[in-house]
């Protein structure tokens, strides 16, 4: 384990780092490490015995690497993994350790984005089939109608560096309308996934005007500032240099070239061999 201490974020790829992006603006004190398992990526159509062993192999690696509170910025991950790890394993392996995700931040505010008392959640295959966002919106909000779109070819695109293509389009809307086809009161939809926030401009200029579209990335900053606060014996050992690393299980050079997309200023990372 390293002497400094950091916070963890932990995505099947690129995508985290939109949050993460977020996490460091608010933020900026704190030492991070950030992982994408991008050599198993992505999560989204894995198998639920997949994802969790995946996701918890990737936490126990930074907990290794000195992270006593590691934030699944994955939401797939957090759908599939994070219940898991946080009742199956921290008690029993890692009882002073601590595993967040995305869903529950977004939950608990999202009551307060719409007046229609109905929403729509867009993301992976494995999110939408887990049903978190219904169980986790119904607990804080049970007035709330939420529908649910998985939209399977929209991190491919964004993947492939195609999602500002016109051949993109199709798919865009596609979903989009298979969305609003569900309930025609929706007046919030949430970008359930974190390659999602690449296609807001898209996504944008086909919602009917008085629909709002809500990222993740700000709801989960300000979620995580408000978990520091209150635990002020997770807050006290992180290193507060400022200092951030990063991580790939994948080829550190095509991960360089796209993080830069996704955090929006240059990323130098380093290969993790996990089997190592
Ligand atoms: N990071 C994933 C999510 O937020 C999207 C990419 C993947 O499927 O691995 O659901």
């Amino acid at each position: 384990m390293e002497n400094k201490q950091s916070i963890g974020i932990f995505d099947s790829g690129f995508g985290g780092l939109t949050v993460f992006k977020s996490i460091i603006k608010e933020l900026p004190q704190y030492n991070y490490i950030y992982f994408g398992d991008n050599a198993r990526a992505p999560y989204g159509d894995h198998s639920y015995e997949t994802i969790y062993q995946y996701t918890l192999e990737c936490v126990e690696w930074l907990f290794a690497k000195g992270c006593p509170l590691v934030i699944l910025a994955c939401n797939t991950a957090s759908a599939k993994a994070l219940r898991s790890i946080q009742q199956q394993v921290l008690p029993f392996k890692y009882p002073n350790h601590r595993v967040l995700g995305v869903i529950r931040p977004t939950a608990e505010i999202v009551g307060d984005f719409t007046a229609t008392k109905s929403i729509g959640i867009m993301g992976t295959r494995g999110t939408i089939n887990s049903k978190s966002y219904l169980m986790e919106i119904n607990k804080f909000f049970p007035e709330i109608e939420v529908a649910q779109q998985s939209c399977p070819m929209w991190v491919p695109l964004i993947e492939n560096n195609e999602h500002e293509q016109a051949g993109a389009d199709y798919f865009v809307k596609k979903y989009v309308d298979q969305l609003l086809v569900q309930n025609n009161r929706i007046d919030c939809i949430v970008l359930a996934c974190t390659h999602y926030p690449l296609l807001v401009p898209k996504i944008k200029a086909l919602l009917p005007s008085g629909i709002k579209l809500l990222a993740q990335d700000d709801m989960v900053a300000g979620s995580l500032k408000q978990y520091l606060l209150n635990h002020p014996e997770i807050e006290g050992a992180i290193s507060d240099e400022g200092q951030t690393k990063f991580f790939t299980s994948g080829d550190h050079v095509i991960f360089d070239a796209s993080a830069s997309i996704f955090f929006g200023e240059e990323v130098i990372s380093e290969h993790v061999n996990l089997r190592a």
